[in-house]
């Protein structure tokens, strides 16, 4: 496994669209290992591959509750209900803001095995679903959020 570097906000790979992974090559797999090292050496509950310099749809978090989540290709299937907190990026590092995000958010996605998953989750992990999967479209949370400080 290696550390990566985090692409900081200003370089424009982060305002790409990400290309969907057609094959899962063991270069993927090497990929998603070393960015979830690289989600925890920084400290963080999410990494897109843009934030790594990647283009393609992959992303991992992490939190307490969730543990490791590995998604390929992911596609938000459902949200529900309404939450306002502070959000934060691993590419925007030292600030936070206040961001409008569903309360519930059902992800279906691939994983490392190709096969299809589906996860659920609220609060935070809502939060980073939608968080990572904007990354995938080029879209921050200083975009929507309405009281950045830092
Ligand atoms: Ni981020």
């Amino acid at each position: 496994m290696a550390k990566l570097n985090i692409v900081k906000h200003g370089d424009p790979v982060l305002r790409k669209v990400c290309r969907p992974v057609d094959e899962i090559t063991p270069r993927i797999l090497t990929l998603l290992d070393d960015m979830a090292e690289t989600m925890r050496d920084a400290d963080g509950c999410g990494l897109a591959a843009p934030q790594v310099g990647i283009l393609r749809r992959i992303v991992v978090i992490e939190t307490e509750e969730s543990g490791l989540i590995e998604l390929i290709n992911p596609k938000i299937i459902a949200r529900a209900g309404e939450q306002r907190e502070y959000e934060g990026c691993l590419s925007i590092p030292g600030k936070s803001g206040i961001t409008r995000r569903p309360m519930h958010v059902t992800v279906r996605a691939l994983n490392r095995e190709g096969k299809q998953v589906e996860y659920s989750g609220s609060g935070l992990l809502a939060r980073a679903f939608c968080h990572e999967l904007d990354h995938l479209d080029g879209k921050l949370y200083i975009d929507i959020a309405e009281d950045i400080q830092g």
